[in-house]
């Protein structure tokens, strides 16, 4: 006779243990439920090897979602300082790296050793690896059926993240989940992922791969009600496909396909009128002025890009000729072909729809019983730790309720 659980949690990531641990440590016999044979690899792989675990500044605002005020209870009622003091409890030692990131000094290793130890202080059970085929509910609660022995639990939750990495794991099997209980998906799609550029019109900015600089970078999306703004100001790194770096990860996000990105390489200055101001002054060279505010390799594939040659003196420039080239500094529009995709995102945007899950208890309003937490969620962070704080604050929600 399988043994029955009040809670059966698939999925052993971020958000699946932080669930586990709250809903043990509250007496609940608990079964975590993984197909993995190695432990919450994306925490170990994230923040470059040492997780970027939460950011102190997590609010709202930093979310996408269609439906933007869902996220609110949960982050209000477990926030950033919440799983600080969690991480100071296990002496942890981390630090602020930029703009309220909080990373461990030594290794992401020493996250998934708190949140087991959490889960081992509750009696958490563990099924692992092990296969997940169907969930299925009747009068007597969920069953479900794996590659071993079946799983009877009076509740579900469903921690199994999005599509980003396939390689190391990630799968649809949280969005088949809602199908089967005929939830609504938001249509997925790469989320916080370099966007590509092909053709003629990308050749020149082939050679600057490497190039790396703070910019303003922005997008908007759509007209009405779906429109969406983006707006950030980080570093962007030029690569052989295309562009990344933090700016990139941040708006791709955003960015619909077909709508091109707007980028200021030099946020701080009105190019345009700065050389026109300077004209009558400075006889310098173009490419010398620029490469004084822009690398050297950019300044002059700029220019060249622009129809001008890096030896052109300033005050020989016509007013217009200047403003064309102020506006491909200040103002550098373009439409990127696509994204790495999953294979290189860190996040999956969309997921199962928030109008069908309480916004309390993350419990799917048609299904009692049923609940889906983390990733698999239509709540999508930032770069900077907010996912995880999604994760860790989505996992408490659900886990303080069952
Ligand atoms: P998560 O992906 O953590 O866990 C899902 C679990 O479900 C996995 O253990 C998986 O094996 C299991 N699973 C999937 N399908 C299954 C199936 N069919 N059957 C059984 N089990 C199944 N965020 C952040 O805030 N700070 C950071 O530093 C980073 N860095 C980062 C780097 C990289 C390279 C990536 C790809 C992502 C990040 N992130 C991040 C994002 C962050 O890792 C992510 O948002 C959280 O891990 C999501 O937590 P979840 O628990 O929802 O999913």
């Amino acid at each position: 006779m399988a043994k029955h659980y009040d809670v059966a949690i698939i999925g052993a990531g971020a958000a699946g243990m932080m669930c586990a641990a709250t809903a043990a440590q509250r007496g609940k016999r608990v079964l975590l439920v993984d197909h993995a044979a190695k432990l919450a690899e994306k925490i170990r792989i994230s923040g470059g090897g040492r997780c970027n675990f939460t950011n102190i500044n997590a609010g709202p605002q930093n979310f996408l979602s269609e439906n933007p005020h869902f996220c609110r209870s949960a982050l209000s009622r477990y926030t950033a300082q919440d799983f600080l003091a969690l991480v100071k409890k296990h002496r942890i030692a981390y630090h602020e790296k930029h703009r309220g990131q909080l990373f461990c000094d030594d290794s992401s290793e020493q996250i998934i050793a708190m949140l087991k130890a959490e889960c081992d202080a509750g009696g958490v059970q563990w099924r692992m690896p092990c296969k997940v085929a169907a969930v299925t509910k009747n009068a007597e609660g969920f069953r479900i059926d794996t590659d071993g022995e079946p799983i009877l639990a009076s509740n579900v939750v469903v921690a199994t993240g999005g599509l980003s990495i396939p390689k190391i794991g990630a799968t649809d099997l949280g969005y088949r989940i809602a199908k089967h209980f005929d939830l609504k998906i938001v249509e997925t799609r790469p989320g916080l992922v370099p966007l590509t550029f092909d053709g003629p019109s990308w050749q020149p900015f082939v050679p600057l791969a490497g190039i790396a600089l703070e910019v303003d970078v922005t997008t908007r999306s759509k007209k009405g009600k779906n429109a969406k703004y983006g707006y950030f100001r980080e570093d962007l790194l030029f690569t052989h496909r295309g562009l990344s770096g933090p700016a990139i990860l941040q708006i791709s996000s955003y960015w619909q396909p077909g709508t091109p990105i707007v980028l200021n390489l030099l946020p701080e200055m009105d190019v345009a009128e700065e050389l026109i101001g300077m004209k009558t002054t400075v006889k310098k060279q173009l490419g010398n002025i620029l490469s004084q505010w822009l690398p050297t390799r950019l300044a002059e594939g700029l220019l060249t890009g622009n129809g001008l040659t890096p030896d052109a003196r300033l005050p020989d420039m016509a007013d217009a000729k200047l403003r064309k080239l102020g506006d491909a500094i200040n103002r550098w529009a373009i439409v990127p072909t696509g994204s790495e995709g999953y294979k290189k995102a860190e996040v999956t945007l969309g997921g199962v729809d928030t109008r069908e899950l309480s916004q309390q208890t993350m419990m799917a309003n048609t299904v009692p019983g049923l609940y889906f937490i983390g990733e698999t969620v239509d709540v999508t962070g930032w770069l900077g730790g907010y996912n995880f704080q999604w994760a860790w604050a989505s996992g408490v929600a659900a886990g303080s309720a069952i």
